[in-house]
């Protein structure tokens, strides 16, 4: 039941109907029986700063923010997380008491809470120089990994955000790519490769350190032909879907003010839907 004192979170993006997360948060309401509700919102770029100023105005306790707004929502922001800052995308606003907006990117924290507890911090290569790969190669500087490499179509792109990072890193071009593979902890994909089942960066799997832990981002299939082959490898592997919502937990509780779990009944909701 939604009550006139109801707490009102959502997710704005263009598109939007597509997104997961007005599943995964409804079903925290539900099972916690909170009074609440958390909505998707089509919002387009022209109105995206007096759409956001509009929730805030009416009472919403903060929203989320997907593609293709995380980078100029940061406009609206009056505070920022270190790592959003370092990542210069937001995904989560909290609209605050006191009336300002506070920015964060709890992308990078969803990607940690998937595989800290298989993840030694030793050798990371991620394959990908867009968004998301921003993201994760700060979350996992900040994490204190050993050394990052970043290999990407566009090396350019991974020469740029190699830059940003204080810790040990290395740029690499995609046909050196298995000089790098027998002694790595984590390898990740963060390309678009694997969408739909569609394609595979090439990684010659033989040649991987066994012990390596594989991960993608694309949870749509679950398991991509990337995760396949490193599973018939012998490797650990982790979908994408642990990092999806596990972004979500932060928000939850600053906007409804319950510490949540991600569990096998919530991961199992979301793939049944
Ligand atoms: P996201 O926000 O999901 O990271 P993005 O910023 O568009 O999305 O980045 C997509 C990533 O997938 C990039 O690293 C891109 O490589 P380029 O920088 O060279 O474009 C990579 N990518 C997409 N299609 C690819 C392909 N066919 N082969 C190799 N890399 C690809």
């Amino acid at each position: 039941m939604i009550s006139g004192k109801a707490k009102l979170a959502g997710v704005i993006g263009d598109p939007i109907s597509h997104s997961k997360s007005p599943l995964i948060h409804n079903y925290w309401l539900n099972i916690n029986q909170i009074d609440g509700a958390y909505i998707p919102l089509h919002v387009n770029s022209k109105d995206l700063i007096s759409s956001v100023k509009s929730l805030q105005n009416v009472g919403f306790k903060g929203i989320n923010v997907t593609v293709p707004h995380k980078i100029e929502v940061i406009k609206v922001v009056d505070e920022l997380s270190d790592l959003a800052k370092k990542i210069g995308a937001v995904n989560t606003l909290v609209f605050k008491e006191d009336g300002l907006i506070y920015g964060d990117n709890t992308d990078a924290y969803g990607f940690i809470e998937n595989i800290k507890s298989d993840y030694n911090k030793g050798e990371a290569l991620i394959l990908g120089a867009g968004g998301a790969s921003r993201a994760i190669c700060h979350a996992l500087a900040d994490f204190g990994a050993k050394k990052i490499i970043i290999s990407n179509r566009t090396i350019n792109k991974a020469e740029e955000l190699a830059k940003e990072l204080n810790v040990d890193v290395e740029v690499v071009e995609l046909d050196n790519i298995g000089n790098y593979l027998n002694n790595l902890s984590l390898l990740v994909n963060t390309t678009s490769l694997g969408l739909n089942g569609n394609g595979c960066p090439d990684i010659d799997f033989n040649i991987l350190n066994k012990e390596a832990l594989v991960t993608d981002i694309v949870y749509n299939p679950l398991i991509t032909p990337f995760l396949e082959k490193a599973q018939g490898n012998g490797n650990k592997i982790i979908d994408g879907l642990g990092m999806l919502l596990y972004q979500a937990v932060p928000g939850f509780e600053a906007w409804f003010g319950k510490k949540v779990k991600v569990d096998d009944e919530l991961r199992n909701m979301v793939l049944s839907k």
